[in-house]
């Protein structure tokens, strides 16, 4: 008998819940071919949560999302609560969620789909070959710093902290470690050391770690310089780590690159297996309830929760070439389209994907 194993589902805002309406049939597909049971749950997040629960993150989310062996998001945020007060905005339930979970590292790949390329605007002879993944630390420095106003002479002044500290950074360090060891052996830490005081010591702690993996060959970039040489040479990166506000902005610059964030997956991991799992994107509201929106990345999402939490490689592969067969086949959602005869919705590529799971 297979073990049931418990998702928590925050659908979110716009787009967030048409994606994950089409992650649903995914998994409904891998319980009919593979021996494994799921116990979805649904909880409000973000605006929603705000609308009918007074709170971005109700604490009836938070207690389903601890209880349960994995989280799937779809998205947060809209034009609606962008002017409310930092504790009604879906951003802060978010933030909040991260750090209650212990979700202290985001694995963000950037991969280029061969039958994509046109979509980037990047030259092709530069961009061939890209596969790279961003570790973000997530649950430290300048975002959960000290913030504070004070009034002076001069006016307002206002202040946010960056503080890291050596256990943080080599938590998240020797993750990005190990998951170069995986792949081609290759690590660039990026960080200001030539500025800032907390990217000194980050400096300092990924040379000690890295005694541990003289395997694994490690670059020391700028940031400024990353964002430049991603764009130069983006091919010639294979794992990525950075603190938490360069890899929000990096995170984004690399997922454009493929030239198409609709496509693009993250996983959120902490200590052991649990993780939470989203799109790259963001909600979209100008295209909400249109049936427009790209369920690539949600579903690729679950591709890493099978691999990640699940420890189910089999059925992260029957998914991801699923995606690729359907891609392949021409399929495209209007956000990838070249014509738009061949358009599908938002659901069709949902079940075009469900099918392809069969055969693939
Ligand atoms: C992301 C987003 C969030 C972040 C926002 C919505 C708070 O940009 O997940 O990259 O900055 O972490
Ligand atoms: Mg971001």
């Amino acid at each position: 008998m297979a073990k049931v194993k418990k998702i928590a589902v925050l659908r979110g805002d716009g787009i967030g819940s048409e994606v994950v309406t089409e992650a649903l049939k995914v998994l409904e597909k891998c319980e009919s071919l593979f021996d494994v049971k799921f116990e979805i749950e649904e909880g409000l997040f973000g605006g929603i949560a705000i609308d009918e629960a007074g709170s971005p993150l109700p604490s009836s989310t938070l207690e389903l999302c601890k209880k349960a062996d994995a989280v799937l998001l779809g998205a947060v945020g809209g034009p609606k609560w962008d002017n409310n007060p930092k504790e009604l905005r879906p951003e802060t339930g978010l933030l909040a969620l991260r750090k209650e979970l212990g979700l202290y590292s985001n694995i963000r790949p950037a991969v280029v789909f061969d039958c994509l390329m046109d979509a980037s605007t990047i030259k092709p002879e530069v961009l061939k070959g890209t596969d790279m993944i961003v570790v973000r630390e997530l649950t430290g420095g300048i975002y959960f710093g000290d913030k504070f106003r004070k009034d002076t002479a001069e006016g307002q002044v206002a202040v946010d902290t960056c503080a890291y500290s050596e256990s943080e950074v080599e938590r998240i360090v020797t993750q990005a470690f190990e998951i170069a060891r995986k792949r081609n052996k290759k690590l660039a830490s990026v960080d200001k050391a030539n500025v800032l005081e907390t990217s000194r010591l980050w400096r300092e702690v990924v040379e000690k770690v890295a005694t541990d993996y003289p395997d694994v060959e490690l670059e020391h970039v700028l940031v400024d310089n990353c964002a430049m040489q991603l764009l130069r040479r983006p091919a010639s990166f294979d794992v990525i780590v950075t603190e938490n506000m360069f890899g929000d902005i990096l995170s984004d610059e690399a997922a454009m690159l493929t030239g198409s964030i609709g496509m693009l997956s993250s996983a959120s991991l902490g200590e052991g297996s649990f993780g939470l799992y989203e799109p790259v994107h963001g909600s979209a509201p100008d295209i909400a309830g249109e049936q427009l929106a790209n369920p690539i990345a949600t579903i690729l999402s679950l591709a890493l929760m099978f691999q990640l939490s699940f420890d189910e490689q089999e059925i992260a592969s029957t998914i991801e070439k699923a995606v690729k067969k359907v891609l392949d086949d021409g399929n495209r959602t209007s956000d990838i389209a070249v014509s738009p005869e061949s358009k599908l919705t938002t659901s069709q590529m949902g079940d075009a994907i469900v099918e392809a799971m069969g055969t693939v």
